[in-house]
């Protein structure tokens, strides 16, 4: 076998196995939607209760994400992505077997805080070990993954709705856990974490497994350059006026990503479907398993768009489809108990939402993400987006039920569509076009003190 397709048969492994780590997040946490019909039943909890079994979880991830910058610094890709995968293992384990409520949100706590981690890890150690020509692809490609985690975890509640063995949604989270461990046991350490800590010998070994014979040298001496020009992880930059307008749109968009709603169809879906007026937890769970398959085809449907429409125009146009559909639901539920249609609106409003998120929000919030930092606080930068990404999914998820309590479900909806149209009015006024301009063009037009929405042309 030549050593170009060996490496390459490499990258193919590694992404596979990044690959996991995001079905593993989307996989934990939609498992709960279907989970929580029968625990609630089992542990006689309260609306807090529930909120609280749904949202230590995000807690958790908060937490993660907050410390994955340093600890990732610290002790090397491969360490922290092998602790990660052994917290998924031990998390998924505690959860299912936890016998009271408070041993389940110890648990959720725990499986958070790998979710957390995870989620900067994985795309951060693909970035730094795939060839540069694929790193966009992959970064959408764990927004995919996450998606179809998701529809296995409501395949499972589906397949276990009958019985509501709720153990056994939540432990089967162990099962790719398992096999991201043991492959994690066998991936390489990133090189550039390798030179950034001194170890050139090590990290040139490593590069010659991964890369063509021929790029190796090159590829070391590019790394050993960005290195001594980046000062890595120095957080003080994050102060300069010129990074406020990326720092801006990277949080606002994480925000807005979740205050729009999403996950409270994601985790909530057979719960909402069940207020309106679908009486089987069979029934729920099967319509929410069609709403996850939306997202998984919707999000296919949106990569090669992002490349070729570019992701404003993808970001404008979802957000109208969200914010209708929204509407729709929110009137339907108005009418849910007068008129028996209204039950099927509710689900069609419920299908396109979700597919105006996964073609806009969904992936593209994640690819700007990724891409308007500048390299020298890549890392940190990033850290503080994803952990506000959890913070504003933890407080929309905690006050979703209660908020229902004290509105109802078509007020509530409601004020997520009041949020679009914020969300729609920030988009069209800050953030940039990146399609097609080079990283280094948008920090020099950073550097340059350009309008925000200008930072791409
Ligand atoms: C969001 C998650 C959400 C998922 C749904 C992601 O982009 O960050 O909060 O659950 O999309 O597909």
């Amino acid at each position: 076998m030549s050593k170009n397709s060996s490496s390459n048969k490499f990258v193919y492994v590694v992404s596979a196995l990044a690959a996991l780590a995001g079905l593993l997040l989307g996989y934990d946490t939609g498992v709960i939607s279907g989970a929580i019909l029968f625990i609630r039943e089992d542990f006689h909890l309260s609306v807090f209760q529930v909120e609280l079994v749904i949202s230590a979880l995000l807690l958790g991830a908060l937490i993660g994400a907050i410390i994955s910058g340093r600890i990732t610094d610290q002790f090397g890709r491969r360490k922290v992505l092998l602790g990660t995968a052994g917290i998924f293992v031990f998390g998924s384990l505690f959860t299912a077997f936890s016998s009271n409520v408070s041993y389940l949100i110890i648990g959720r706590l725990i499986l958070g805080a790998a979710i957390g981690i995870g989620s900067y890890i994985a795309p951060l150690y693909l970035a730094e070990i795939a060839p540069q020509r694929t790193r966009g692809v992959l970064v959408s490609l764990n927004q995919l993954a996450l998606t179809i985690g998701i529809v296995f975890s409501y395949l499972i509640d589906y397949y276990f709705a009958t019985t509501g063995r709720w153990p056994w949604m939540l432990g089967l989270g162990v099962v790719p856990a398992v096999i991201l461990l043991c492959g994690a046991l066998f991936l390489p350490e990133s090189p550039r974490w390798m030179i950034l800590r001194g170890l050139d010998q090590d990290a040139l070994d490593v590069l010659k497994k991964i890369r063509a014979a021929s790029d190796v040298e090159q590829e070391f001496n590019e790394i050993k350059q960005t290195i001594v020009n980046e000062k890595p992880g120095d957080w003080r930059l994050l102060f300069g006026r010129w990074i406020r307008p990326i720092l801006i749109i990277s949080i606002g968009l994480s925000i807005f990503q979740q205050i729009t709603g999403i996950n409270t169809i994601i985790y909530y879906a057979p719960s909402i479907f069940k207020l309106a007026g679908f009486k089987e937890a069979g029934s729920t769970i099967l319509a929410t398993l069609g709403v996850g398959i939306v997202n998984v085809l919707f999000t296919i449907a949106a990569l090669p768009l992002i490349d070729r429409w570019g992701r404003r125009p993808l970001l404008l146009f979802g957000l109208v489809g969200m914010f209708i559909s929204l509407v729709v639901m929110s009137v339907a539920f108005h009418y849910v108990f007068s008129f028996p249609i209204a039950h099927w609106i509710v689900i069609a409003g419920t299908i396109t939402y979700i597919a105006s998120f996964a073609i806009s929000l969904g992936p593209v919030v994640w690819l700007i993400i990724s891409e308007i930092f500048p390299l020298q606080i890549r890392g940190i930068g990033a850290s503080i987006a994803i952990a506000a990404n959890w913070g504003f999914n933890l407080l929309v998820s905690l006050t979703f039920l209660t908020l229902v309590d004290l509105l109802g479900l078509s007020l509530t909806f409601c004020l997520y569509a009041v949020l679009c149209i914020i969300t729609w009015i920030f988009v069209y006024l800050i953030v940039p076009e990146t399609k097609g301009c080079s990283l280094e063009q948008i920090e020099a037009n950073l550097r340059a003190g350009k309008a925000s929405r200008k930072l791409g042309v």
